[in-house]
């Protein structure tokens, strides 16, 4: 049997496979309820909403136009090599159509199987809605599988129907949004008696730019007895839902005072207030296609102890992709908590590579691997001092900055790899939120977390530095987890002086007295401060390579913090790091679900199936 013909077996089963009920035309349908929504366009137009029963996602978007619509899983963000699906009711029938735009030319082909089904679609004198399926791994190379990888969704309507089987793409609206479609839906159930209590910045001005983020430090509500924050919520300012990219709650320094307070001011930028730098731990976190984040029903952030936070720093990210003048924005975010306290206090721990200008990464390189140790020397200590019986992680943040590409946490348990503890092999900068893991994950002493992030340098010219501003970067993963234990920071950084070595650094002059500190000899570095020696080292990609397998090796200072500022007693100390082998995707592989025609085991639809090809192909 040719591998077409065996391929448009797969293609036909899974017609029947799918199919539950006929896609109805207008009039008849019935609209579905969808765990997810996301609002696409700036001018919110365009509505997508998802949600996921097995392997089959199914989607349905509504849009403010009477001709067609398209929704596309792209790799960049851009149109070329994606994966498109194009629908629209014309004369009262719905249509759609599976596309590709994997030519050179970006042009849109129709794909040879059509793997997405259509499940109904409506249009009245303004909208259009249209409702369709697909299973995840859809068997067709010409489909993109949908993985709870970040997903860059493209979108695109026209005033007009697709006529002649070929849509008119230009003069379109269209545009780009990253999300995570596979995030599992969590019981949002909340008391009828919970507090609420709102944080939102202030009428901002934004920018006429595309990326703005916008930080201000807020003053925790004053109470007199502790309370369990259960779940946060997004306050998006109306009309603005395309705008409000994500938000991040930092968690600031008790030393601040009400001084602060109401002065807002762009992040990372070079006149920011200092004290901005205090605030440092992000505790919260909402992206944006996300409803909110409720905490387990056993768990609530702990406010209102002398050990809670008091202020915390609001950073909202705007993404005004059209350069649009005049929004004033006064989002933020709405904090659900109670009196009535559950069984245990939510805590996050910070890991990865410590910021710092020890950590670098050469320039122009493709794939360069930063790994940050949460050592079992760290963990064994916190733990067994205050929770032995060890503690649940249920959600994790990845945070690298524009030069992370896959990001990953690995969890060993006395050195053997456990299976990975959180991913995202399509890292998007402008796009993070706590990911709920799909079971929860118990820490306990004697393991150990490697949070490793693959960076990718081509066109930098020069070195780049650990760091805060987004030109900087930083490696770290933030753990949800419960019972709290005293534990705020499990890092590491690679040792500075092999590092020196490498570039042929012989002598520093001592003692520091400045920061960055400089160098003695040899003379072609005299007097340079070592991140200009860095720079001054004439890079190649061989040279990369041996300096990243050479950072891997090398002693390591690990960072143990409590949460006041103390420290537990491995806090920095040098410790060697443990020899890892390279992470491989195999091992994590989900199984192959494609199925050819004899591998379904109910016979009847084979023989249908068989029926109905021969009918289609011979036209019986
Ligand atoms: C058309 O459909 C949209 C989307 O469901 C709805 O918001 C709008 O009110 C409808 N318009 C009319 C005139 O029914
Ligand atoms: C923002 O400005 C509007 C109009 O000037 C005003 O009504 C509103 O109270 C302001 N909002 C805040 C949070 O200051
Ligand atoms: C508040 O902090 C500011 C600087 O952060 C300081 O100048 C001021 O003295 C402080 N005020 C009080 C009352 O502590
Ligand atoms: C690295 O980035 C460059 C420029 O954006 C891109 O062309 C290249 O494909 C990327 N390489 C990898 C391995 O991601
Ligand atoms: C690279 O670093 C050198 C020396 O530190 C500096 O003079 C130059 O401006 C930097 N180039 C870029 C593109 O940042």
């Amino acid at each position: 049997m040719r591998l077409g013909s065996l391929l448009s077996w797969c293609w036909v089963l899974r017609l029947l496979v799918l199919k539950k009920s006929p896609a109805s035309a207008a009039g008849t349908w019935r609209r579905e309820t969808f765990s997810h929504h996301a609002v696409l366009d700036e001018n919110g137009k365009y509505h997508l909403r998802w949600k996921l029963e097995n392997t089959v996602i199914t989607f349905e978007v509504e849009v403010e136009t009477r001709g067609y619509v398209g929704l596309g899983l792209s790799p960049t963000g851009s149109m070329a090599q994606s994966d498109m699906v194009i629908g629209g009711v014309a004369n009262g029938r719905p249509y759609l159509k599976d596309y590709n735009t994997l030519n050179f030319e970006g042009k849109l082909n129709e794909d040879h199987h059509q793997d997405y089904r259509l499940e109904y679609g409506m249009e009245n004198k303004t909208h259009t809605i249209i409702a369709f399926s697909r299973y995840l791994n859809s068997c067709d190379n010409k489909d993109k599988i949908i993985t709870d990888n970040t997903v860059r969704v493209i979108w695109a309507y026209h005033p007009k129907d697709v006529q002649h089987n070929h849509p008119q793409y230009h003069s379109s609206n269209r545009g780009r949004k990253s999300l995570h479609l596979l995030n599992p839906v969590v019981d949002t159930s909340i008391p009828s008696d919970v507090l609420v209590f709102e944080i939102r910045h202030y009428n901002v001005t934004i920018p006429k730019k595309d990326t703005t983020y916008w930080c201000q430090i807020f003053k925790l509500p004053d109470l007199t007895k502790k309370h369990h924050v259960i779940r946060v919520e997004p306050i998006i300012q109306k009309g603005h839902e395309h705008l409000v990219h994500h938000i991040l709650l930092y968690q600031c320094h008790s030393i601040l005072n009400d001084s602060i307070l109401s002065i807002g001011h762009e992040c990372y930028h070079s006149n920011m207030p200092d004290d901005f730098f205090n605030c440092e731990s992000i505790i919260l976190a909402w992206a944006i296609g996300g409803k909110g984040f409720s905490y387990p029903s056993n768990v609530g952030l702990s406010l209102g102890t002398s050990t809670d936070p008091v202020y915390v720093m609001m950073e909202i990210h705007y993404d005004n992709v059209n350069y649009q003048e005049g929004y004033v924005d006064s989002s933020g975010l709405k904090l659900l908590y109670t009196p009535v306290l559950r069984k245990y206090d939510a805590g996050v721990i910070e890991t990865g590579v410590w910021v710092s200008l020890y950590h670098m990464i050469p320039p122009n390189m493709p794939s360069y691997i930063s790994q940050g140790h949460c050592t079992m020397e760290c963990l064994e200590e916190a733990l067994s001092q205050e929770k032995a019986s060890g503690i649940h992680v249920f959600a994790a943040l990845l945070h690298s900055h524009l030069a992370g590409r896959v990001l990953r946490i690995r969890h060993f348990r006395n050195n053997v790899e456990q299976p990975l503890l959180a991913h995202d092999d399509e890292f998007d900068f402008n796009f993070q939120e706590f990911r709920y893991l799909k079971e929860e994950r118990v820490l306990q002493p004697g393991d150990s977390l490697v949070t490793e992030c693959q960076y990718n340098t081509t066109y930098r010219s020069n070195m780049t530095w650990g760091g805060l501003s987004t030109r900087d970067e930083m490696c770290l993963s933030y753990l949800l987890y419960y019972p709290k234990i005293d534990l705020s920071r499990c890092e590491s950084l690679p040792e500075i002086l092999p590092q020196l070595e490498f570039i042929g650094v012989r002598e520093i002059i001592q003692p520091i007295k400045t920061w960055p500190f400089i160098i003695k000899s040899p003379k072609k570095y005299k007097d340079l401060s070592f991140t200009e020696a860095m720079n001054k080292f004439q890079w190649s990609r061989k040279k990369g390579r041996e300096f990243n397998s050479l950072v891997q090796r090398i002693e390591m200072n690990v960072r143990c913090a409590k949460h006041n500022e103390e420290e537990w007693h491995v806090h920095g100390i040098p410790v060697s790091a443990p020899s890892l082998n390279p992470w491989e995707s195999k091992s994590e592989m989900e199984p192959v679900t494609c199925r050819t025609a004899w591998q379904y085991s109910d016979p009847l639809p084979v023989l249908f199936s068989l029926i109905l090809h021969i009918v289609l192909a011979t036209g019986i």
